[in-house]
């Protein structure tokens, strides 16, 4: 069967790595992919958004099933498209992708079920904003309604931030549309966790809980990114918090979802704050974790396409879902000036080293090739991500790789997985 990935980054490298390990496989495209998956897979220079002209290809080269990696194309309804025309994608409809779309969406839903997430006020003038801001103090959190490419949210120090923020989001809207209402919300304290599962919308199979690094330097200072490395599984989450995780937020979202009659399938990703009250939701994405997925799908021994088939067909079974018992690190490795403006067009060199070492792949985001050599086309550029006996052995030999791997101006965070080891000490 033909597989069709949509996306370009670090997640959808590996999600054609182990789709090209299924046995169900055959021929692999990615629209657009990147230098590491065209080693892999065919690209085809179609962008992630361009839901007619993908669908016109997965028509022409009778495409057995379509993946979608990045939310922006489930949000515009391209699984919904593909089911009309009788097409086999894996993805949320576009009315279930609102859960990621539209954090008022979100919110409500989860104020309706009662499923435990920061109390919030959602807006759409400024002057009502302020007051609320002024009435709650600060830190707050301002967060833009719609897709703002992981950086439409602000943790403001001072309500002077706060308002600030708000007035950037709703009147210079530098984050367009996304930014006409925005969501305040209380600050909440504690560990973060990404949470992901495979629902069919009835079955909900839970993945390992891994955890990922958005902010840009050591020990978590700096800008927020899209992800500076992940690693799984999480020993701060024992059994037992993975249970109320699924009994009372994620299984109530997705019986939510489907008594409001837009029923869940696909990946359903929840961004947890571990508080002294209990988790609570931070956000839910519609897909994938980018950089979550790297060491999340290095785990999974099951073979991917037949989870997928089996979502598809609503005959997802738990126990076809497998997951390797060693621990795995992701390490990003970012461009000069990343998050901010970066530079692009770098050589890479030192890949070849890496292709020798076992139980270590380098899964590409920002790479293209050029005149025959792999050069640096975005801010996040690789995801070093190995396998280990446990967490420190896998930490070791991800960096192990790292420091064989070069390019001008390359940046990565020094500790990523350390807080796993320190909750275990
Ligand atoms: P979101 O896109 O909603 O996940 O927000 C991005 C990041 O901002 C999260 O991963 C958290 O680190 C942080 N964040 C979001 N909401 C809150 C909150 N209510 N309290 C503390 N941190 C938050
Ligand atoms: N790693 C965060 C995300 O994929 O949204």
């Amino acid at each position: 069967m033909k597989v069709l990935v949509i996306g370009s980054g670090g997640r959808e490298h590996v999600l054609v790595w182990k789709i090209a390990r299924s046995r169900c496989a055959g021929k692999i495209y990615c629209a657009p992919g990147n230098a590491g998956i065209a080693k892999i897979a065919e690209c085809i220079p179609i962008s992630n958004d361009d839901i007619q002209s993908l669908l016109s290809f997965a028509h022409k080269e009778k495409v057995g099933l379509t993946v979608v990696g990045p939310e922006a194309p489930l949000a515009l309804g391209i699984a919904d498209t593909f089911r009309k025309e009788g097409l086999r994608i894996f993805g949320p409809s576009g009315n279930a992708a609102q859960i990621e779309a539209s954090k008022t969406f979100a919110k409500g839903l989860m104020q309706r079920y009662g499923i435990p997430t920061a109390d919030a006020g959602i807006f759409t003038d400024v002057d009502t904003a302020s007051e609320y801001i002024k009435e709650k103090g600060a830190p707050i959190v301002v967060k833009a309604n719609g897709l703002a490419a992981g950086k439409g949210v602000v943790i403001a120090s001072s309500e002077d931030e706060a308002i600030n923020t708000v007035r950037m989001m709703m009147v210079e809207r530098v984050f367009g549309e996304a930014g006409k209402q925005v969501i305040i919300e209380e600050w909440l304290e504690g560990e973060e966790a990404s949470f992901l599962v495979f629902t069919d919308g009835k079955s909900v199979v839970q993945m390992p809980p891994s955890q990922d690094h958005k902010r840009v330097f050591d020990g978590d200072t700096g800008p927020n990114t899209g992800g500076m490395g992940a690693y799984s599984p999480v020993p701060a989450i024992s059994r037992d918090i993975q249970d109320r995780i699924m009994n009372d937020i994620v299984v109530p979202t997705i019986n939510g979802l489907a008594n409001e009659g837009c029923p869940y399938e696909g990946v359903l990703y929840t961004g947890i704050m571990l508080t002294q009250c209990g988790p609570k939701v931070l956000e839910y994405n519609c897909r994938f974790g980018d950089p979550e997925a790297q060491p999340l799908l290095m785990r999974l021994q099951s073979d991917i396409v037949e989870i997928m088939e089996a979502v598809i067909d609503k005959r997802l079974d738990g126990s076809a879902v497998r997951w390797d018992d060693k621990a795995s690190v992701c390490v990003v490795i970012a461009s000069a000036g990343y998050p901010d403006k970066y530079q692009k067009g770098e050589v890479i060199t030192g890949l070849e080293e890496v292709d020798k070492m076992n139980d270590v792949v380098v899964y590409h985001a920002g790479t293209t090739l050029h005149d025959e050599r792999i050069v640096t086309a975005g801010g996040r550029v690789l995801g070093v991500t190995a396998l280990g006996d446990d967490l420190k052995d896998a930490i070791e030999r991800a960096y192990d790789a790292v420091g064989k791997i070069h390019f001008n101006g390359m940046h990565y965070r020094r500790d990523i997985g350390q807080r796993g080891i320190r909750a275990i000490g």
